[in-house]
C-alpha cells in the first residue's frame, strides 16, 4: 500500500521486543517511530491520505495505540475523531461489542450518537494481529448505522491471519497496511 521508502522508514523505527508481554510473544514497539518527527509525520500524512482517498467523514481510533495514530490523521485530513474504547471508559450512552481473546473475553464501546446518517468511517489502529479487535470494531460501527469505508493499519502481522478473518465483515471494504 505504501511506497517502498515509506515502508522502509516505518519499519526501521519499529522495535521488536522479545517475550513481551508474555514469553514467546514478539512485541512490535512503535515508540521509536512516534518519537521520530520525520517518521511520525510521514505516517500521519499517509494515514490522512487514506482518509481522503476513501472520502471518509469520520476517523475512528481503537484504544489505545490506535488513538495516537488516528487523532492526528483526522486533524490533518480536517475530519473529526471518534474513539472506540475498552468497556466502561465512555461517559455517554454507548453501544457495546464483546469479542473473544486468546484467554477470556473483552468488550469495546462507542458512543451511540457518535455517527449520523451518511457518515463514512475509516478505522485506524497500529497493528492487525488476529483481527479480533478490528472485527469487533467493524461489527460495532456497523450497528450504529454508519458505513465503514476503509480500515488502515500501520502494520499487519500476516502470519496471524487477520486479513482472512476480516474478509467476511469487510465485504470488499479496503484494508490498507502501511
Ligand atoms: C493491540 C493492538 C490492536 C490489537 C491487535 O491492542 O493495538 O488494537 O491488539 O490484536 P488483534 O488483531 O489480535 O485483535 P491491545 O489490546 O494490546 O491494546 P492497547 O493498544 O490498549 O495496548
Amino acid at each position: 500500500a505504501a511506497s517502498t521508502e515509506l515502508r522502509d522508514l516505518l519499519l526501521s523505527r519499529i522495535r521488536d521486543v522479545a517475550d513481551y508481554p508474555q514469553p514467546g510473544v514478539m512485541f512490535k514497539d512503535i515508540t521509536p517511530l512516534l518519537a521520530d518527527p520525520v517518521a511520525f509525520n510521514a505516517l500521519v500524512d499517509a494515514l490522512a491520505g487514506l482518509c481522503a482517498r476513501h472520502a471518509a467523514t469520520q476517523v475512528v481510533g481503537l484504544e489505545a495505540r490506535g488513538f495516537i495514530l488516528a487523532a492526528p490523521a483526522a486533524a490533518r485530513a480536517r475530519l473529526g475523531f471518534v474513539p472506540v474504547r475498552k468497556a466502561g471508559k465512555l461517559p455517554g450512552p454507548t453501544l457495546a461489542q464483546g469479542y473473544a481473546l486468546e484467554y477470556g473475553t473483552a468488550e469495546i464501546e462507542v458512543h451511540a450518537d457518535a455517527f449520523g446518517p451518511g457518515d463514512r468511517v475509516i478505522v485506524i489502529d497500529d497493528v492487525l494481529a488476529t483481527g479480533g479487535t478490528a472485527e469487533a470494531a467493524l461489527d460495532l460501527i456497523g450497528r450504529t448505522g454508519a458505513t465503514v469505508v476503509g480500515v488502515a493499519m500501520l502494520m499487519e502481522l500476516t502470519a496471524l491471519g487477520g486479513r482472512e478473518r476480516l474478509a467476511p465483515v469487510l465485504k470488499g471494504v479496503p484494508l490498507d497496511a502501511l
